[in-house]
């Protein structure tokens, strides 16, 4: 099989893996000793561990899926007075506005082939925190699935909300809605339209819920992108596994993390291609554990659904890249992504926490910028710059 050499690799050697599982069968034989009584070792014990050695004892695949749904589906909704007070208000304006910009260029795209109707897929919808930008989109057709039911329920009374208070020249997109774990069941069959294929999938900071294994990872992908248009779009944000590996390896313990968000792992050295967890927790919004998403390997993956990368950037070159353009820079404003410092009369700050806007007093020294300008706390800028957008492309 393809994947098999692909398979070999590890985020930081080929040893890493197979030192990693054989740890983890070291574990279970102790045990089997100390229940067999004996403190030395049996001939055939003996055996079986050079084995063992031989060939690896099957790691035991951990399924997280419920939790992760009840996760979600405890979090509460929040109007935008409560909102405001988070500490996280600007970084999740920020991660919106950038959102908002990738599904604004990819609509152009798919708009520029000439797709007369437009269907999308929104994979992971949670509470429906896009449905706004797929109205603005002008969209024709919207498909939203999660693994979480509330959310899903959430979601679609926030749809019919919309379309209650839709003007009446205004058209609002036809769409349906799914409760259903995309890392194990298959998308197409639930569809009310059986026939329906999608310009775009968007998966926003959902697709490391399923590298937890190989088969779930599959068929994510096999969701997200065999109903595509050829030449349609799969878009996401993800964490960059890279950056948490580096950030864990520069860290003297076996978590990282700032006042706004922590993530521990329970090892470091050895990253297994799927199943390497951590726990990540944000603020009051996320809490739950996650899987290292190998970029390599995913595009790999996804070459077997007939997909080529086109784009994969860390938010901070994504930033940097579309903060250029007039139009992009407007919405930022609108949308509040960034923190006016120093705070304007009346305004908010982040934080009074110490060191939190160093790094931009020392940018309006260095660039004699005029004040105020736009930044992040430290601690939300080093949360955001976990993650990288990615855009895949079926080929016809
Ligand atoms: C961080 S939230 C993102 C929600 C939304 N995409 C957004 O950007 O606002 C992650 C979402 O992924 C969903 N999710 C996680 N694993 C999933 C799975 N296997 N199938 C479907 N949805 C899943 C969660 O229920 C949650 O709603």
């Amino acid at each position: 099989m393809e994947l098999q050499s692909a398979k070999t690799e590890t985020l930081k050697e080929g040893a890493g893996q197979r030192r990693h599982e054989e740890e983890e069968g070291g574990g279970q034989r102790r045990h089997e000793e100390g229940g067999g009584g004996g403190g030395r070792q049996k001939a055939p014990m003996k055996r079986r561990q050079e084995e063992e050695r031989v060939s690896p004892p099957k790691k035991l695949v951990i399924d997280h899926s419920g939790k992760v749904a009840s996760h979600y589906n405890s979090l509460q909704e929040v109007g935008l007075a409560v909102r405001s007070q988070s500490r996280i208000f600007f970084m999740r304006n920020f991660n919106n506005w950038l959102k908002s910009v990738l599904i604004g260029e990819i609509l152009d795209q798919v708009r520029g082939s000439g797709s007369p109707k437009v269907s999308v897929l929104d994979l992971g919808c949670g509470k429906g925190g896009d449905l706004l930008k797929w109205r603005r989109g002008g969209i024709n057709h919207l498909v939203c699935a999660d693994i979480a039911g509330v959310s899903v329920d959430q979601c679609q009374s926030r749809y019919e909300d919309m379309k209650k208070k839709s003007q009446i020249n205004e058209k609002l997109f036809s769409a349906q809605f799914i409760n259903a774990d995309c890392s194990k069941e298959v998308l197409s069959e639930k569809l009310d339209d059986p026939e329906l294929l999608f310009d775009i999938c968007s998966c926003q900071f959902v697709y490391h819920y399923s590298f937890e294994s190989e088969q779930k990872a599959d068929m994510m992908l096999r969701n997200a992108c065999e109903r595509l248009k050829p030449g349609g779009y799969f878009i996401g944000t993800t964490p960059d596994a890279f950056e948490l590996v580096k950030r864990l390896e520069a860290s003297d313990s076996l978590s990282f993390g700032n006042e706004v968000f922590k993530v521990s792992f329970q090892s470091k050295g050895f990253y297994p291609l799927f199943g390497c967890q951590y726990h990540f927790s944000l603020e009051d919004v996320v809490d739950v554990p996650e899987s290292l998403v190998y970029f390599p390997l995913f595009e790999h993956m996804a070459k077997r659904y007939n997909m080529r990368l086109v784009v994969k950037q860390r938010f901070s070159e994504f930033f940097e890249e579309k903060v250029k353009k007039e139009n992009h820079r407007s919405l930022m404003m609108k949308m509040m992504a960034l923190q006016p410092f120093p705070c304007e009369d009346g305004g908010r700050q982040a934080t009074d926490s110490r060191g939190e806007y160093d790094h931009a007093e020392e940018h309006c020294v260095r660039a004699g910028v005029q004040l105020p300008l736009g930044t992040l706390s430290r601690s939300e800028w080093e949360a955001a710059s976990i993650y990288l957008v990615f855009i895949f492309q079926k080929m016809s």
